[in-house]
Formats: C-alpha cells, sequence, structure tokens
C-alpha cells in the first residue's frame, strides 16, 4: 500500500512538472557580510546603432518630448530604475573617440565614420555636455571610457580637466565654461582604454600593462575632484593571463579595478534568435550566463594572489546575453529582442554579483537601450520595458543592502544529458532592517518547492513580486507591451521560522520578510 502511495506520489510530481524535494537554504546573519554596492546595477551607453541617436538622444527639435534632446520618456522609465553609474561612449567606439569632437556649438562639430558599428555616420551631436548634462538628469554617475587604442594621454588628462577642474585653473575648465558649463561635473569612474587585447588596440597583456602605467599616470584629480576610480581594461571571460599580467605589473596605486567582459553567447559564428530560440539554445544560454560564478571565482583568486589586501576592485562592466540581429535590422547595430530567458539570465547573473559583493564592487549590462540586452526598446516616439528591465527594478531591492550568504544544494535542471543548477538566490538586509530574497528558477519545466531558515531574522511577514512568462520566449512587443510584467506573489508564509514557497519553471520571485515589531 505504501508503495502504491509513494509511485502515485511520484507520478503527480512528474505528471505537474513539481520536483519532490524541498531545497532547504540557510541564510547567515553575518555582521562581516559586505555592502551589495548599487553600482553592481551599473548599465553601458555606447554610440552603437541606435543606443545614443534615437535610444536616448533625439535632439532638441524632435517631437518626442526631450530636455536638450534627451527623451524625457527613456529618464523617467531609468530613474525608476535608479540606475547608479552609466558607462559612455563605449565599447569599442571610444578607442576611436575624440572627445574635443563633440563640444561647442553643434553645428561646428566634425563628422566621423563609426567605423565599428555600421560604417554610419557619427555627427558628435552628442557629446560630454550632453552626456553629462544627462547623466545629472538620470541621477547617475557617469562613467567615462577613454580612448586608449587612438587617443593620447594628453587627451585623456584634458578630458579630466575639461570636465572636473573649476573654471579659472587651466584652459580646459576655462572652455568648458565657454561652452556654457560653468561649474565642473562629478566624474568619478575613468577607463583605461576598453577591449585594448581586440578592438581598443589589439595589444597583449605586458604591452597594455606598460601602455596602461602610462595612462593612469595622467589619470589623476590633481587634488582638484575627490577620488577618481581607474579601471584598467580587463579580461575576456576566460583569459585568466591577462588578469595575471595586469595584476602583476601594475603598481597598487596605479588601479583602483580592473574589468571583466563575458557575454552570454551559444557560439559567436551562430548565436542563435533573440526570440523563436530551441530549448538546447534556452539551456546553452544559460549555461553560459552561470559560467559567471567561476569566471568571477578564478579573476578574484588571481587578483589576491598580488593584491592579499584587496584593493583593487573587479568591475564586470560589460555582460549580457548575445544573439542574432533582428531580421532586417543592420546586422552592425546589434538589436535584438528580450525575453523570459533573458530575465532569467540577467537574475541569476545578479544574484551572482550579490553573492560576490566582497570584491565586484560595479557591473553594467550591455546596453541600456535598443543594443544587446537593452532594458528599454524604442521605435520612433515608442518604448517599452523589456523583462530584463523588470529584473532591474524588482532587484533595486539589493541596492547598498548587506548582503545575508545564503547556502544550499540547488536541485539539478537537466536538459540533454547535462545540467545546471535550478535554483539562484540572493538575499540582503537593509538599512531600514527589511530582508530581501531574489530567487530564479531556470528549469524550463519543473517548479520547486523551498524552505528558507529565516528564524534568526525573526522574520513574520512577507510580500512580494514573481515575473514569469507562457513561454520561454514571452516578450513585450510595441503591440503588446505588458506580456511579461511583474505580477504581485501571495505564495510566499512564514511558518515556524521557515519562509515557505514554490517556485515555478522560468520563474524570478522577489520577497520582501519584515519583523513584526
Ligand atoms: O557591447 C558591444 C561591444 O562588445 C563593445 O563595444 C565591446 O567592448 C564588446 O566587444
Amino acid at each position: 500500500m505504501l508503495i502504491k502511495l509513494l509511485l502515485w506520489c511520484l507520478f503527480l510530481t512528474v505528471a505537474t512538472g513539481m520536483s519532490a524535494q524541498v531545497v532547504t537554504v540557510s541564510v547567515a546573519t553575518d555582521e562581516e557580510a559586505p555592502t551589495i554596492s548599487r553600482h553592481i546595477y551599473g548599465h553601458f551607453a555606447e554610440h552603437l546603432g541606435r543606443c545614443i541617436y534615437g535610444g536616448f538622444y533625439v535632439g532638441e527639435d524632435s517631437d518626442i518630448p526631450n530636455d536638450d534632446g534627451v527623451r524625457l520618456d527613456v529618464v523617467a522609465a531609468l530613474r525608476e530604475l535608479q540606475i547608479p553609474n552609466l558607462r559612455w561612449p563605449g565599447g569599442c567606439f571610444a578607442d576611436t573617440y575624440h572627445w574635443k569632437d563633440g563640444i561647442g556649438p553643434k553645428e561646428d562639430r566634425p563628422s566621423i565614420l563609426n567605423v565599428w558599428w555600421g560604417n554610419v555616420k557619427e555627427d558628435n551631436s552628442f557629446g560630454t555636455h550632453d552626456f553629462l548634462n544627462m547623466c545629472e538628469l538620470l541621477d547617475t554617475e557617469p562613467y567615462l571610457s577613454a580612448n586608449v587604442g587612438s587617443g593620447t594621454p594628453q587627451e585623456l588628462a584634458d578630458w579630466i580637466k575639461y570636465t572636473t577642474h573649476p573654471a579659472g585653473t587651466s584652459p580646459m575648465p576655462d572652455l568648458r565654461a565657454e561652452n556654457g558649463r560653468a561649474e565642473p561635473w562629478d566624474v568619478k569612474f575613468w577607463g583605461i582604454g576598453n577591449e585594448a587585447w581586440g578592438c581598443g588596440g589589439n595589444m597583449r597583456p605586458e604591452y597594455y600593462a606598460d601602455v596602461y602605467r602610462r595612462f593612469a599616470t595622467f589619470t589623476t584629480d590633481w587634488g582638484n575632484s575627490g577620488e577618481l576610480v581607474r579601471i584598467a581594461s580587463g579580461a575576456s571571460s576566460v583569459d585568466y593571463n591577462w588578469t595575471e599580467v595586469l595584476m602583476k605589473n601594475i603598481p597598487k596605486n596605479l588601479i583602483e579595478a580592473i574589468a571583466l567582459h563575458h557575454y552570454s553567447v551559444l557560439d559567436w559564428n551562430a548565436k542563435g534568435p533573440a526570440t523563436g530560440f530551441t530549448d538546447d539554445q534556452y539551456f546553452g544560454t544559460l549555461r553560459e550566463a552561470l559560467k559567471m560564478e567561476e569566471l568571477i571565482q578564478k579573476h578574484v583568486a588571481i587578483m589576491d594572489q598580488y593584491d592579499p589586501e584587496q584593493r583593487v576592485d573587479l568591475f564586470v562592466d560589460e555582460w549580457g546575453g548575445w544573439y542574432d540581429v533582428e531580421p532586417g535590422t543592420n546586422g552592425g547595430f546589434l538589436y535584438q529582442q528580450n525575453t523570459i530567458r533573458d530575465a532569467m539570465l540577467a537574475g541569476v547573473t545578479l544574484n551572482i554579483f550579490n553573492n560576490h559583493a566582497d570584491r565586484v564592487k560595479m557591473a553594467n549590462i550591455a546596453q541600456a537601450v535598443n543594443v544587446l540586452q537593452a532594458v528599454i526598446l524604442t521605435d520612433e516616439e515608442k518604448l517599452l520595458l523589456t523583462p530584463t528591465y523588470h529584473v532591474f527594478r524588482m532587484y533595486t531591492l539589493h541596492h547598498d543592502a548587506q548582503l545575508l550568504p545564503v547556502s544550499f544544494e540547488s536541485p539539478r535542471y537537466v536538459h540533454g544529458g547535462e545540467s545546471l543548477p535550478a535554483i539562484s538566490i540572493s538575499a540582503s538586509r537593509d538599512s531600514a532592517g527589511a530582508v530581501h530574497f531574489s530567487l530564479v528558477n531556470i528549469d524550463s519545466e519543473r517548479s520547486h518547492e523551498l524552505a528558507l531558515d529565516v528564524a534568526a531574522l525573526g522574520l513574520t511577514t512577507v510580500n512580494g513580486e514573481i515575473l514569469t512568462g507562457d513561454a520561454l520566449d514571452a516578450h513585450n512587443t510595441f503591440g503588446e507591451p505588458a506580456r511579461v510584467v511583474p505580477i504581485d506573489f501571495d505564495g510566499a508564509v512564514i511558518q515556524d521560522g521557515q519562509l515557505r514557497l514554490t517556485i515555478p519553471p522560468h520563474a524570478l520571485i522577489v520577497l520582501e520578510g519584515s519583523r513584526g515589531d
């Protein structure tokens, strides 16, 4: 009889796609745990395709409501995300960009060819003032990526003086004042080149380390603008040698952070479509995304060897999914749709960053608008928020909160003879004492029952939101912009010190737990 009952339970479990196992999650309340820097939730805007032109900037004469040419609908949407920083102007474009082309009267600015991205005309109508003023509108910190590949240390030093020094101290700040901005901006983050191993100059790490030392010497605030953060162009994914050579050869007084780029790409020659993908492609993209865990562990282990005091931070300043461009669009514009798969990708990646908050102090998804894993897509005056946008909005609860380390044995998401951990979790406690959990189940078919041990946290109430879709490639379109949106989730309960819930397949849940007192 008992065997019959067990078999029946097993049948039900399989038939409904529900895992038989309850996943028990311990949540530590470690006073020493790091703060999750809000800068992990950073964004990236390159002069690429319709990211800047058409995306952020439509020009002062546009019928689309704007402030000095910057779209107000995009500003409002990004302010909801409380974006902490915005990286600009590239990417590969940055190492072809001469900032002096983008200042002064717009009609006098030279046009150039954007050689990396479609060979289209770049008229420099969006330049330094436009970007830094836009950051003020967005209430976000600028991160300027300097031209090392085809630029000079002089050009970089001039850019720093132009943007951050008080007028009256040297010719550059005076030129800024002449161009209409008396007060300096606050620019802390400076990238010393981008992908120096590739589009930024095809350098060997030994050579770039020397070039970096030279440029970083002149990347200084000269006592005028507070501390600058100098960011070395970092490794591509598994290029551990790059990190090793840089950490070995760059003196620690010249570097504050080293970057890392990792895109979740199935195959650079066969990326697959952004929608209408196969189950194999779904699984493969998530496998590539989850590699971030190992990448961070291994790059950080190398950093620790040369920097045991952990003075140098890791900035993952490009990450995200990269698929074939949408049919009929310019191949150089990298315009792709964004689905539940991308929400899963963003959810697990941000959880990994949170859980490595001791060393990962910044990250920038590529890219904010109309390019790669964008949070916003636009079409002329229309705008839509992607599933990835909603993940970033739901995760704002983790900004600058203290990490609560979690530990658990994840059930496996099995596909075609391979498997991945199905469940990803991070947790934090904010300054008001509220506790937040972000939980992701990437399994395409099976639900999982979770039991989080929250006894030590004294939580009595819980509420939350869930983001999922009716298909793995469910997405929003300009015709149907709210097909994938978060809804309230009231399926979590607290009982006997445990927070219990069932997370459906391909779903992401964010919970807020509070104490009764
Ligand atoms: O984000 C698109 C491109 O990807 C960037 O310009 C470059 O840095 C990377 O290879």
